[in-house]
């Protein structure tokens, strides 16, 4: 077994890790029934706000009650274990239509680097990922049963804390984004299907997937994860200026304890951002139960030095940086050769570790197809 020390964090400070902007290579919808499918943006939505904050002027429908419609939720099972289907049956589909390989050191969903690069400040929460390396490349996917069980651990304790019902403040995060997005460019929307919103059915069948290329570091990657709209248009250009939005709800806070806990989500919130170059995080500000108060536009960039300069909890970003560029050199040095590994680290843990759980193969990180299809090319 091999340890990768997280503390103490004062060893990852600096500013001398190198990062590359990611760029989009490919992106796949999951359709209304979420079907896959692959180079289709289908599920592509477009920004525009519930309401607007004019001082002075009265707004009937304020504030949006994100409660409402949540016996009519069409909600996805999402208990079964996708491993990395959608981003590598995306990747066959790309390396077909442009004849190479895409070379990189790591292919991921962006769930797992976001676990990686807050791991110096997310100290309660821990992870198991499983790993293989194929044709000089790594995969990690999330460790389905790590997962399942750590979801029942975050059910009971949301039961036993006084906020909102788990499935009802789920609900509220995805009625604000229904009440966000539009199915087509404002151009080519009704003012009917804009106030529309309000009432259409929620549902998270549908979704968009960007695939990027990045680097941090020596590492090279290509990371898969949700964007959930654009502002405006989608640039043609990949090497254009993002116009990503992501959304997000949060209480509004009151006390100073909130003002923490916001904080501290912020870290999230930016390490998710930063990895798929989503330059705008749009915050629905919400009360104790569920009434919409508030947006507020944050720019991705610009949150560490605010935290920094501001923050009631500091968090550095550099240092999440720091510490991903030199774990992931050390996960190129350990998982090399035949076989699968385990990433994990254990709540309140302070190093991470990795061992191999067999000894030939890649498990059930890899499609078939994937890898027929990479013998051929
Ligand atoms: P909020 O983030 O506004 O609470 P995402 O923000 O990643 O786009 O996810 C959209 C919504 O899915 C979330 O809205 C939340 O309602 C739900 N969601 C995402 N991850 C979740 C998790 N780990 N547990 C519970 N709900 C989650
Ligand atoms: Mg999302
Ligand atoms: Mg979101």
């Amino acid at each position: 077994m091999q340890r990768f020390l997280v503390e103490p964090i004062q060893q990852f400070a600096g500013t001398n890790t190198r990062i590359k902007k990611p760029t989009e290579i490919a992106f796949f919808s999951y359709d209304s029934d979420h079907k896959l499918k692959p180079l289709d943006n289908e599920s592509l939505k477009y920004y525009y706000p519930p309401f607007f904050n004019i001082p002075g002027h009265h707004d009937n429908r304020f504030p949006i009650d994100l409660s409402k419609g949540y016996n009519s939720f069409r909600q996805r099972d999402d208990s079964g274990d996708e491993h990395l289907d959608g981003l590598l049956d995306t990747l066959v589909e790309a390396e077909k239509r442009n004849g190479k390989k895409t070379e990189v050191d790591l292919v991921t969903w962006r769930g797992m680097m976001t676990r990686i690069l807050t791991a110096p400040y997310e100290m309660e929460d821990g992870f198991e990922m499983n790993a293989t390396c194929f044709q000089g490349t790594i995969y990690i996917e999330e460790n389905h049963a790590y997962k399942a069980a750590s979801r029942e651990a975050q059910k009971a304790r949301f039961s036993r804390n006084r906020g909102p019902p788990q499935d009802m403040a789920m609900y509220w995060g995805y009625k604000f984004e229904t009440l966000s997005l539009l199915n087509k460019p404002w151009g080519e929307t009704t003012r009917e299907e804009i106030e529309g919103r309000e009432d259409e059915v929620v549902d998270n069948y549908a979704q968009y997937c960007s695939i990027c290329r990045t680097e941090i570091g020596g590492a090279s990657m290509v990371i898969g994860g949700e964007v959930d709209g654009v502002l405006g248009y989608k640039p043609d250009d990949p090497q254009a200026p993002a116009r990503w939005v992501e959304l997000k709800t949060s209480k509004q806070p009151e006390h100073e304890r909130d003002r923490w806990v916001l904080d501290k989500k912020l870290l999230k919130f930016w390490a998710q951002s930063f990895l798929l170059n989503v330059p705008k995080i749009i915050i629905g500000f919400r009360s104790r139960d569920g009434k919409l108060l508030n947006i507020e536009e944050l720019s991705t960039q610009q949150i560490p030095s605010k935290i920094q300069q501001q923050g009631t909890y500091k968090w550095n970003g550099n240092i999440c940086i720091n510490f991903t560029g030199q774990f992931l050199d050390f996960l190129k040095q350990t998982i090399i050769g035949e076989g699968v590994w385990r990433i994990r680290r254990e709540a309140k843990s302070t190093a991470i570790e990795v061992f191999k759980v067999e000894e030939m193969g890649t498990g059930n990180i890899l499609t078939q197809s994937f890898i027929d299809h990479r013998n051929k090319l």
